[in-house]
Parts: structure tokens; C-alpha cells; sequence
């Protein structure tokens, strides 16, 4: 049994991002064209793409605001004119800001993480769904946090986010079923990335202690899931969020 997914385009937003640049390697290392989004990181999404069609992967870099509706709609005419209509959409995309407590967060910062986690996918949503409806089949992935589960103190601005988006794909994997559309998400642990390989700092002992499976997972490890959620073998999976998070949390 092979994942094949040639012919199907995929949009991995914030491909440029820790996790993302993994998702979109491995959506195209199984055939998927791919649309590299970035925010403010033209390079690394020119590198990307580059990478991608020497792999014999179509790949295209295109920026967007994820906050901002016609910004999202000007992204889908873009890739509509460029590839083609996405069939897999990973709304990974996401805005870093300070972790303190409920009284010292800036308020900007709730709204912030609000537009970041929730907006993001109720625009793209709205921008890429009717046609995937049309089309009668489709994959809407959203990348979740095992941090939604934990609702750890000086984590309260993503963590209501992202309990916020996991409502949203619930109720959207009902309205998304009827129509063929499989709506899931990705819950990762702290996970290893470039940063951490370029840093040394894959190895946490405090943070490892406490997963069953005693170590930190991997970027490959999440977009593992990614993909397996982007094909044919998650074909009757729908409103599940999968924690990639080596135990860490279970839901
Ligand atoms: N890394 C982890 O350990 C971990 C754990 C649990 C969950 N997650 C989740 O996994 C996802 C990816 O995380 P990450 O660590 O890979 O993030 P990251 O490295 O900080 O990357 C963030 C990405 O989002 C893009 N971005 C930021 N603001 C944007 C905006 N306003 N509009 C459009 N794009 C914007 C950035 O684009 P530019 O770089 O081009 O500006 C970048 O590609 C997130 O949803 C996060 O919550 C991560």
C-alpha cells in the first residue's frame, strides 16, 4: 500500500513555519502540488518551492494575512489561477506572542490568538470550501495543540484560541460530511524542529518525564499525521483530533 496523492493540490498555511516546511515536503514527497503560504518569510518559501519542483512536485509560494478575508480570498485566486482548486487545506499557520498570565496579557494579545486560531479557518473555510463541495470530496485539517487539553496557567490566550478552533471543526465536520469533505485536526506536543536541531535544545528531560513514551516528537512525526489525515487511509475519519503528543495528553 503506497499514499499516492498525485493530482491533488494541497495548501499548507505558514509552510514557511517550524512544523509547516515539514508538512509541505512531505505532501509533495507523495506526489500532492503544493502551495508553499508565508507571511513574512519570502526566502524561506522561495526555498521551498525550489525544493519541491526539483522533486517533480508543481509548488508556488504565495503571501497572505490568515487574519484578513481578502487577503485569504486574494490567496484563493491566486492558487486558482497557479495550480489549480486546493483539495487539501492544513490551516497551520500561526502568531507567536508572549505567555503570561490572564492579568498581564495584553487584551490585543486574546484577540490576536482568536483571529490566529479561529478566523484562520473560518476564512479559509469560506474561501476554499464551496468549491471542494462542488467537487464533492475534500480534506479541511486544522493543526490543533496539545496545549487546548492542558489549559496550563500563563496559557490562557491559546489555549481558549485553540479550544475555540476545535469547536469550529466539530461543528464543520457536520456541515462538511454531507457535502464529502473529511474536517480533522492535528493536536502536537512540543515538538522538535529545525530551531531546536540548530539550537541543541531537542532533549528536555523536565518536559519528557511526563510523556508515556518519555521523549519530545518530531516535526516528521507530526506531518506524518498530516499526511495520513490528507489521504485515502483516513477516508472515513471525520471531526477527530488526533494528539500527536507521545501520550503527553489523551482525549
Ligand atoms: N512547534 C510546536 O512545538 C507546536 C506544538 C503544538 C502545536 N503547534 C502548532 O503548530 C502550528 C505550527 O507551529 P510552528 O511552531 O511551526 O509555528 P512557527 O514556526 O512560529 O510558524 C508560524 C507560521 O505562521 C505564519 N504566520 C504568522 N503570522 C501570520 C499571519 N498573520 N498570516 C499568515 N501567516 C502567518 C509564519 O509565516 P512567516 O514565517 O512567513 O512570517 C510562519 O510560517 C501552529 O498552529 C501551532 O499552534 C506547534
Amino acid at each position: 500500500m503506497e499514499i499516492n496523492l498525485k493530482g491533488k493540490i494541497a495548501l499548507v498555511t505558514g509552510a514557511t513555519g517550524q512544523l509547516g516546511r515539514v508538512m509541505v515536503r512531505t505532501l509533495a514527497s507523495c506526489g500532492a502540488d503544493v502551495v508553499v503560504h508565508y507571511h513574512n518569510n519570502k526566502s524561506m518559501a522561495d526555498s521551498l518551492v525550489g525544493e519541491i519542483t526539483a522533486i517533480g512536485s508543481r509548488a508556488v509560494a504565495v503571501q497572505a494575512d490568515i487574519t484578513d478575508a481578502a487577503s485569504v480570498n486574494q490567496m484563493r485566486d491566486t492558487i486558482k489561477s497557479a495550480l489549480g482548486e486546493p483539495d487539501i487545506i492544513v490551516n497551520n499557520a500561526m502568531i507567536q506572542f508572549v505567555w503570561t498570565s490572564v492579568i498581564e496579557q495584553d487584551i490585543a494579545d486574546f484577540q490576536r490568538q482568536f483571529d490566529a486560531c479561529v478566523m484562520q479557518s473560518v476564512l479559509t473555510a469560506k474561501a476554499f470550501l464551496p468549491a471542494m463541495y462542488a467537487k464533492g470530496s475534500g480534506r479541511f485539517i486544522g493543526i490543533n495543540t496539545e496545549c487546548s487539553a492542558q489549559c496550563n496557567a500563563n496559557a490562557s490566550a491559546y489555549s481558549l484560541a485553540k479550544r475555540g478552533m476545535d469547536g469550529l471543526y466539530r461543528a464543520l465536520a457536520k456541515e462538511a460530511g454531507p457535502n464529502g469533505v473529511n474536517v480533522n485536526q492535528v493536536a502536537p506536543g512540543w515538538t522538535i524542529s529545525d530551531k531546536d536541531r540548530e539550537e541543541h535544545t531537542e532533549v528536555v528531560p523536565a518536559y519528557s518525564a511526563n510523556v508515556p513514551l518519555r521523549r519530545r516528537g518530531t516535526d516528521q512525526e507530526i506531518a506524518n499525521v498530516v499526511l495520513f489525515l490528507a489521504s485515502e487511509l483516513s477516508s472515513f475519519i471525520t471531526g477527530v483530533c488526533i494528539p500527536v503528543s507521545g501520550g503527553n495528553v489523551m482525549v
